[in-house]
């Protein structure tokens, strides 16, 4: 391979992809659609059949906009692991098409094949649909009121070590380069939704977590360029904060609860997303939006659990996760009382009430059944 010349390829991509982020796009208003069409994904492993349920409970609480045709839920198929290494593509271009003709999608987990997998070792779904669909922000909740920890984190979704993840090279036995890539364009637009998100919710404070002390010149990027977007929020507060003390003062039960929303690039926001759901009860209860001007996506944030499958368990897979990316797609799409029932409905039906309990086997009840005792719940709300 020559070295140089895949520099100067990838420089030339980004260079263009920074070009097509400067053109001014508005981001789609739901309101002024004569129809909403909302794709899901089933994925792999227990994907199709926890999607299936999160996809009964959409079209529960909105049957009277899909009579009216206000509404369509579509499913798309074959964004399975075997499509994707028979075609050799993260996202076959079929199934991209299909994506593309609707306005959001719910997705089920995708497995990533790594290296010594049975598959190719082609790029993660997720992170495919991402850039596919140019969806910069990636927003996760996580609330444990008891504990006064209500954060919101806004992480970069479509640049940083993520962007050329697949793309760096063995220059011999010996060394490996991967690319990290952070764009003014890039960050201004994540910074503007966290400072946005902030001021519509009554929020004091973004946090802008980073590594910018050692990585000076990506991560000084994203923090001067958050600093710039703080300029023209004047009652919000930015303050700075380094991944790794950010890591640690999340455990700090004094201080974490000052937190409130955080900005931070992709890699860290992967890591720091998954020890902050924890707190919450795990990947499993967490949902996550993947926001962008002109498409959005919604997905559960744990894997696809092909043990449960191979041992005939799908069916009592726990869909919690899927159920609150659902909450999350209503409630981005306008109908934010929908959304809100579905969230309380899922702290009832998981946390409080618990009339009936997930343990991913015939000891607990199928996905099914907690589907149905979610919809029966929000019929009391
Ligand atoms: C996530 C996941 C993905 C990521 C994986 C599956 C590629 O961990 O959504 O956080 O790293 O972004
Ligand atoms: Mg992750």
């Amino acid at each position: 391979m020559d070295y140089l010349k895949h520099f100067e390829t990838i420089v030339k991509e980004q260079l263009e992809r920074v070009e097509e982020m400067k053109k001014h796009k508005n981001s789609i208003d739901y309101a002024k659609l004569d129809k909403i069409i909302i794709g899901t994904v089933g994925g792999d492993g227990i994907g199709p059949a926890i999607t299936e349920q999160a996809s009964r409970i959409i079209e529960y609480l909105l049957k009277d906009e899909i009579k009216k045709g206000k509404v369509e839920i579509r499913v798309i198929e074959d964004l399975t692991i075997e499509k994707r290494a028979e075609v050799n593509q993260a996202i076959p271009d079929s199934v991209l098409t299909e994506i593309k003709k609707c306005h959001v999608i719910l997705k089920g987990p995708t497995t990533t094949p790594r290296e010594g997998d049975p598959w190719p070792n082609i790029e993660s779904a997720n992170v495919a649909m991402r850039k596919e669909l140019d969806l910069f922000a990636n927003v996760r909740p996580v609330k444990v009121p008891e504990e006064g920890i209500d954060w919101t984190f806004f992480r970069e979704n479509t640049e940083g070590a993520y962007v050329l993840g697949s793309r760096g090279v063995n220059i011999s036995d010996d060394i490996a380069f991967d690319f990290k890539v952070i764009t003014t364009q890039g960050v201004e637009r994540i910074a503007r939704a966290a400072f946005e998100f902030a001021k519509k919710n009554g929020k004091t404070k973004v946090t802008c977590v980073t590594k910018a002390n050692v990585v000076k010149t990506t991560d000084g990027k994203f923090l001067d360029v958050c600093k710039e977007v703080a300029k023209d929020y004047e009652d919000i507060e930015l303050d700075d904060w380094y991944i790794d003390i950010m890591t640690a003062k999340l455990v700090d039960k004094k201080r974490r609860t000052d937190f409130q929303v955080m900005v931070l690039p992709n890699l860290y926001g992967d890591i720091l997303t998954d020890e902050a759901a924890e707190f919450q009860g795990g990947v499993g209860t967490a949902g996550s939006a993947n926001i962008g001007n002109e498409y959005a996506m919604f997905e559960a944030i744990h894997g696809s659990a092909p043990r449960m499958v191979k041992e005939g368990r799908d069916i009592y897979a726990d869909p919690s996760s899927i159920i609150r990316a659902g909450a999350m797609l209503l409630g981005h799409i306008g109908y934010i009382q929908e959304g809100d029932k579905l969230l309380k409905a899922l702290d009832i039906c998981g946390q409080t009430e618990k009339k009936l309990t997930i343990t991913g086997r015939d000891t607990g009840a199928t996905s099914a059944a907690f589907a149905d005792y979610i919809m029966e719940t929000t019929e009391k709300l």
